[in-house]
């Protein structure tokens, strides 16, 4: 699509841009000198902060930043139907219950109960690379992508046989989804849709199922069970928000990889280093940014916000900040202070923390392990996704 050169990132910014979203952290860099809370009329008017102490002030501060609708793009309150997934579009005092029920499902216990089924899909991917006889292959497509929609299919108890469905309606509700909003919405409505079947059949049918849509039938908020508008919602969060966030982790670690042997080197060396390195590549390819809906007129570092303005909460750009960062735009695998804000700041931080770090470790030990001497293909062309969840989506490498 042909899009309007920016006329100044200060004033006129525009996150689908190409460059940007290949590259944004010069323009978060230059933005932090000169205009810190840079505001653009483009998508319906957004501002984005880009320091980290701004963004851990909106997050904070729920009373002025509602998070009714998240999305960097798409309606607002009083522009039509919004799609409610609690808890990511839940304020307080709704938001702590609607949290609470999830988080027994992505204890750290929970989580290392997965780890097992997680290292087998890592290691099932792998042998059909081997046996494909491939030299070449893209990491991101046939590895990084199909480990976290397998794992929260199975943790939903939907049928792993749909994980090209679920891939599908992952990419048009974040990606095509924020330039074309009606592709968005029918992908939303598939999703519901299609949770409604599970939740149906189940009412039809007593024998016990242990899964998080059985968990969610079962939870109560203040003694009464979840509306079924609630249960849907949750599990369309639960498929979205991990798919597209933790194959881009997965990606932008194996570029990094592929592209910087001594850190590759170093991982297969010492993989007791992993940990820390998982850390670091969150922190510097962080993939998610968000949006909040200013609730009643207020100001951040000086700039007059209006109730109605979305603001942008680029975790990325935190991450980048070097007040709270040495040296923020090297990669240190080894970083030991690393405060990172990859998975979000306040009420809302994310649910599935432990679990995206697991299937990054089981993701990148088995990798590494099964193919040490990686690298990029020369000339390859990247390509980026951007937009709400940043991540290359093919990297093209020679297997050693
Ligand atoms: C590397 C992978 C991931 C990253 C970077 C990430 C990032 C984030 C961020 C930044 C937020 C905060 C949203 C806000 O402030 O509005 C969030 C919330 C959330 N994430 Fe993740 N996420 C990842 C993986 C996952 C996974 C695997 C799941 C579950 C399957 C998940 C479930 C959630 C949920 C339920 C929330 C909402 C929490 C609330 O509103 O209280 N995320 N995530």
């Amino acid at each position: 699509m042909e899009r309007k050169p920016v006329s100044d990132w200060a004033t006129d910014f525009d996150i689908f841009d190409p460059e940007f979203v290949a590259d944004p952290f010069p323009v978060f860099a230059d933005l932090r000198e000169r205009c810190p809370v840079a505001h653009t009329d483009r998508s319906g008017g957004q501002w984005m902060p880009v320091t980290y102490e701004h963004i851990a002030e909106i997050t904070a501060d729920t009373d002025h930043f509602s998070s009714v609708t998240v999305g960097v793009t798409g309606r607002k309150p009083g522009e039509g139907a919004i799609l409610t997934a609690p808890p990511i579009t839940s304020d307080p005092p709704e938001h702590a219950g609607a949290r609470r029920v999830l988080l027994p499902s992505f204890s750290p216990k929970a989580v290392e109960r997965l780890t097992p089924l997680t290292r087998d899909l890592a290691r099932r991917l792998i042998v059909e690379i081997r046996e494909s006889g491939d030299d070449v292959v893209d990491a991101a497509d046939r590895y990084a992508r199909h480990i976290p929609v397998l794992v929260i299919a199975t943790m939903l108890g939907v049928p792993l046989e749909d994980e090209e469905r679920f891939t599908d309606w992952a990419v048009r509700v974040l990606q095509i989804g924020l330039y074309d909003l009606g592709v968005g919405q029918a992908a939303a409505k598939e999703v519901l849709e299609y949770f409604k079947g599970h939740v149906e059949a189940r009412r039809a049918d007593p024998a016990p199922h242990e899964d998080l849509i059985a968990d969610l039938m079962a939870a109560e908020l203040d003694g009464a069970p979840l509306t079924d508008r609630h249960i849907l919602g949750s599990a369309f969060l639960l498929l979205v928000a991990g798919i597209d966030t933790t194959w881009s982790s997965i990606g932008s670690s194996l570029l990094h990889l592929a592209t910087h042997p001594e850190d590759r080197r170093r991982l297969v060396a010492e993989p007791e280093l992993i940990p820390t390195a998982i850390e670091e590549f969150l922190r510097v390819y962080a993939p998610v940014t968000m949006a909040r809906i200013v609730k009643e007129d207020t100001t951040v570092g000086g700039c007059p916000m209006h109730a109605g303005d979305r603001v942008l909460l680029s975790f990325p750009a935190a991450n980048r900040d070097p007040a709270l960062f040495e040296a923020p735009e090297e990669v240190r695998i080894d970083r030991e202070v690393n405060r990172h804000a990859a998975f979000g700041l306040g009420i809302h931080r994310c649910v599935g923390s432990n679990l995206a770090r697991m299937e990054l470790q089981v993701a990148l030990t088995e990798w590494l392990a099964a193919f040490p001497e990686f690298s990029l293909v020369e000339g390859a062309e990247l390509e980026w996704t951007g937009g709400q969840t940043r991540g290359p989506r093919s990297v093209p490498v020679h297997l050693g």
